[in-house]
């Protein structure tokens, strides 16, 4: 499905964008503090990246620092030459119930908050449509068709271009591309988190379906830069994520370990190898990059050039076995959210 080695297109109806999508949340949530200038800065240097003839895709949602992060990313535009703004294709996602202490209570996916969360969204994004609009996580409460049928109309209002999914699972993206067209599923995909293969990647390929791959450095545990020492500021997300405990955390940087040994005899890094290896599964996979600083967007943006032979593939794939990972990918109360994990 790609047109170029610049892009790639999500699913048989989503529009074609370059090849590393730029993953935005961390530059207003859960990682601990982001430096504004430095996230802004780093937003200007992916659309600089990203050729004339790409779109650029950057990714975030309404709930990310409530409403922070669509703030950030609308300045970032404002701010950006207008060639490179009408680059950006951005992809929302939204249904995540805050508290003012930056507690989630929730998700809602009826139809009438989806139309609430959107007219929020323009205004903060100052932009009059969104290019790709999703649920973060499914409403238990709401059929995914009353959702996905409340996106739709958008879509035909003009103020959102295309459908997306989050974290669903095999009979949920079925049941939602028979409401509407459905361009990609964002799910978490990497070396250490490869639950999708079973069955949720071969249905969203049957369906046409593109896959934006987020978590694909296991946010920053397979970064190469990630080490036991390291001090986690209150609420980050790392700090309650069972792959980065005590044991388990031990576990996950022995593999760090075994696959550093591949990137450094190929002469590139650990997480260009990561990221390279998630663009190696396939043409309709677009890996999301949790960048937050220009140094870490440039060695991702490295990986595109870096070519795994099926020896190297080989090689990762004993360094790093399917199922290796110690520990779940969410806390358990996050896990029961998760669609895609039922
Ligand atoms: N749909 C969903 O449920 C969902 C869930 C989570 C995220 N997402 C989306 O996916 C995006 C990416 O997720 P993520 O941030 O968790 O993924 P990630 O790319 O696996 O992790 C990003 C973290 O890795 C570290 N890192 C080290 N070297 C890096 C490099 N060269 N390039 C980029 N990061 C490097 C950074 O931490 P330090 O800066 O601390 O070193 C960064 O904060 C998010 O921004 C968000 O838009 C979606």
């Amino acid at each position: 499905m790609t047109t170029n080695e610049n892009t790639r297109t999500l699913g048989s109806t989503g529009p074609s964008v370059f090849p590393l999508g730029l993953g935005c949340m961390g530059m207003s949530a859960l990682y601990g503090e982001a430096d504004r200038t430095e996230s802004l800065a780093t937003i200007h240097a992916y659309l600089d990246a990203v050729p004339d003839s790409a779109s650029a895709l950057l990714d975030t949602g309404d709930f990310y620092g409530m409403g922070h992060n669509e703030m950030l990313i609308g300045e970032a535009l404002r701010t950006a030459p207008a060639a490179a703004r009408e680059q950006a294709l951005i992809s929302v996602k939204f249904g995540a119930l805050r508290t003012v202490e930056g507690g989630f209570t929730g998700y809602d996916g009826r139809p009438e908050a989806v139309k609430n969360f959107l007219a929020y969204s323009l205004q903060r994004l100052g932009r009059d449509h969104i290019d790709v609009y999703r649920i973060a996580r499914v409403d238990p409460s709401v059929p995914i068709e009353e959702t996905v049928g409340a996106i739709a109309e958008a879509v035909e209002a003009g103020h959102v271009r295309h459908i997306g999914l989050s974290e669903v699972g095999a009979d949920t993206l079925r049941r939602a591309a028979a409401v509407a067209p459905i361009s990609d599923l964002q799910i978490e995909y990497s070396l250490i988190s490869r639950g999708i293969e079973a069955e949720i990647l071969p249905t969203a390929r049957e369906l046409g379906i593109g896959i934006t791959a987020y978590g694909v450095l296991s946010r920053g545990l397979i970064s190469g830069h990630f080490s036991r020492d390291r001090e986690l500021a209150p609420g980050d997300f790392r700090g309650m994520s069972p792959r980065f405990q005590g044991e388990n955390l031990q576990r996950n940087l022995d593999l760090v370990d075994a696959l550093r040994k591949i990137a450094q005899d190929k002469g590139v890094s650990v997480a260009q190898t990561a990221i390279a290896w998630v663009l190696s599964r396939g043409e309709d996979i677009v890996p999301l990059v949790g960048a937050r600083r220009r140094d870490r967007l440039a060695e991702a943006l490295g990986a595109m050039a870096v070519e795994l032979t099926e020896a190297d593939l080989a090689a990762i794939e004993e360094a790093v076995p399917a199922g290796a990972a110690a520990g779940e990918r969410y806390p358990a109360a996050q896990m029961a959210h998760l669609d895609s994990e039922h």
